[in-house]
């Protein structure tokens, strides 16, 4: 079970300081949005080797972008340990996960709430990583959106089936009330903004996730 906090709640002006104070995390969670594909514009490439840089654990790199054919690949930066890309956003999903993994990255493929998983499901061993999406993205702090977890069961029986390791995302509005659920709906990789900054020390929310987990 990994815990991947979303930096898209921490303070942009002191973005060293808030990773520091994520360092018992798996993996930071970071948002790349371009004002197109989701109504909201962050950060883009500097700022991602920048962050790649300075963070003490590894950067797991969420694009909402369009066109991910093109920008995917770029993103495969010292330091990123996996690339997810939308699945809405690129002509051919599988062609791009084979670039990545040729890139050295771990490939992932994120589903908006609305987007079918069945096509996943079938050749689920083209990806490391699914992320399954349990709000619209664009935000954080909305709420979670249980009627998506399905798609995690025919994930998880699916790599059962193909024999293959696929760690299975979710992202949007995971708390110490919504993670228990997902957990069990399949989930192993947890990312949390609003919940792990702005209450505190991000330690101490990342342990209380921990802690739901291993009731
Ligand atoms: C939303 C982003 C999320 C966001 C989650 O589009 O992809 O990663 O930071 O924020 P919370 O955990 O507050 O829902
Ligand atoms: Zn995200």
């Amino acid at each position: 079970m990994r815990i991947h906090p979303s930096i898209l709640s921490a303070d942009f002006a002191n973005l060293e300081r808030d990773l520091l104070a994520i360092a018992s995390a798996d993996a930071v969670h970071v948002d790349v949005m371009d004002g197109h594909f989701v109504p909201n514009l962050t950060l883009g490439l500097p700022v991602v080797e920048r962050i790649g840089q300075v963070s003490p654990v590894p950067l797991d790199v969420h694009l909402m972008l369009e066109d991910a054919d093109r920008w995917a690949p770029e993103y495969a930066l010292p330091g990123v340990a996996s690339v997810t890309f939308h699945a809405e956003a690129s002509a051919d999903p599988f062609a791009l996960a084979r670039t990545l993994r040729d890139a050295g990255v771990a490939a992932a493929v994120a589903l908006k709430p609305g987007t079918d998983v069945a096509p996943f499901v079938d050749r689920i061993d083209a990806f490391d990583m699914v992320l399954v999406m349990t709000v619209e993205p664009g935000f954080g702090g909305q709420s979670f959106m249980p009627e998506v977890l399905p798609k995690l069961g025919a994930l998880r029986r699916a790599a059962v089936d193909a024999g293959v390791e696929v760690r299975l995302q979710v992202d949007g509005g995971i708390s110490t009330d919504t993670i228990g659920e997902a957990a069990a709906a399949g989930a192993d990789t947890f990312v949390a903004g609003s919940a792990v900054y702005g209450h505190g020390a991000p330690a101490g929310r990342i342990q209380a996730l921990r802690d739901v987990l291993a009731r």
